[in-house]
């Protein structure tokens, strides 16, 4: 296994490290945990980092990690100096240098001053060249709370594709539909495997289906509108995914079928209709439901207004993970990620 570094976007405090650690075991890799430190996650793992920069949506880049050392410029050299650095990457090759600031970490070193003064400093011991158009490896550096985590660059996250999905830039168009970002990250939360069934019994307009039929899952939703249906194969269809099921139905009574993963984001009983139920009977019903139709070991993501761990227990699942996002002053979006016991 080797030790990569991620650096995190700042969107939440705690959903981007555990996107990373629900992508790699989504990919069938354990990520074993080293240091949690503000926007950067290290651990290890086999996972190949150019496949999880794909996936990953909460993340901006991945690093092979050097070192991690406190935030002081002679700490920093030596430490590059005393890794595995010089032995992975041979002597006389082109690099770039880029430091980079996490907030206000750090306020007495200059980022421009800090990477002139490392990348001479390495010339002259290695006598490696810079080269900031096209260096054959980046070293980065990154400056976070008191510390400096470096290494090597090895994949960079393409933010950019979320932001051309954004909903207002699908055929269909529906308020309640999540963030593309928030979308993906649910389903790697839910360890969905590639080439697995991914279930969305409250599916909308797709926008889950979509990033679940982008990592290649085979997308299944079902809805109780039909013109929601309707709206989700539009949307599936203008992103390219031709395998997936949709179904006008009642998330409380799936039956019929086995899948892989689940995430959901059913309606929190404001604006999004719950069908005439009482919202936490809504809850209740198609959590049982869903464990119901969740193959054993596999994990299922849901959103609620407030914390259903307990509901999730009651149906049989286990908690896994549990998050909570302000969205405004009076509704908490919370992320629970269940596991349904026993193996597969
Ligand atoms: C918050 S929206 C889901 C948004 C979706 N994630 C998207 O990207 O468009 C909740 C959806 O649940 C549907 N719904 C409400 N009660 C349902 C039920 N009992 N079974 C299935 N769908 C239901 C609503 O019609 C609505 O489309």
């Amino acid at each position: 296994m080797a030790r990569f570094f991620f650096l995190l976007s700042g969107e939440h405090s705690s959903l981007p490290a555990a996107e990373v650690v629900g992508a790699c075991e989504a990919l069938g890799h354990t990520f074993k945990p080293v240091d949690v430190l503000d926007q950067v996650l290290v651990g290890e793992t086999s996972a190949e980092p150019a496949v999880l920069a794909e996936r990953l949506a909460m993340s901006w880049m991945i690093g092979f990690h050097l070192f991690t050392s406190p935030a002081f410029k002679r700490e920093i050299l030596d430490s590059l100096f005393s890794s595995d650095f010089l032995e992975i990457f041979n002597p006389r090759k082109t690099f770039a240098i880029t430091v980079k600031r996490i907030k206000r970490s750090a306020q007495h070193l200059q980022t421009p001053e800090l990477e002139k003064w490392l990348a001479e400093k390495i010339s002259r011991e290695v006598k490696f060249k810079t080269d900031l158009r096209n260096p054959e490896f980046e070293l980065v550096f990154v400056l976070t709370g008191e510390s400096c985590v470096g290494g090597v660059k090895v994949a960079e996250v393409d933010r950019k594709r979320f932001t051309a999905r954004r909903p207002s830039r699908r055929p269909a168009f529906h308020p309640s539909t999540l963030t593309p970002v928030l979308a993906r990250c649910m389903v790697n939360l839910a360890r969905t495997p590639p080439g697995g069934i991914f279930l969305d019994p409250f599916c909308g307009v797709g926008g889950i289906l979509i990033e679940a039929g982008l990592v290649g899952a085979i997308p299944v939703g079902i809805d109780i509108k039909p013109e929601m249906v309707e709206g989700a194969k539009k949307n599936l269809e203008a992103f390219g995914i031709r395998d997936y099921r949709l179904e006008v139905g009642d998330a409380r009574k799936l039956g019929g079928m086995e899948v892989d993963a689940i995430a959901t984001d059913p309606p929190y009983g404001r604006q999004a209709t719950t069908a005439g139920s009482e919202v936490w009977d809504l809850y209740r019903e198609s959590l049982h439901s869903m464990t119901e139709v969740l193959k054993p070991g596999r994990f299922l993501c849901i959103t609620a207004p407030a914390d259903i761990r307990e509901t999730g227990k009651e149906a049989g699942l286990e908690v896994v993970d549990y998050h909570e996002q302000k969205v405004h002053r009076s509704l908490i979006r919370c992320f629970h990620v269940f596991r349904k016991p026993g193996s597969f």
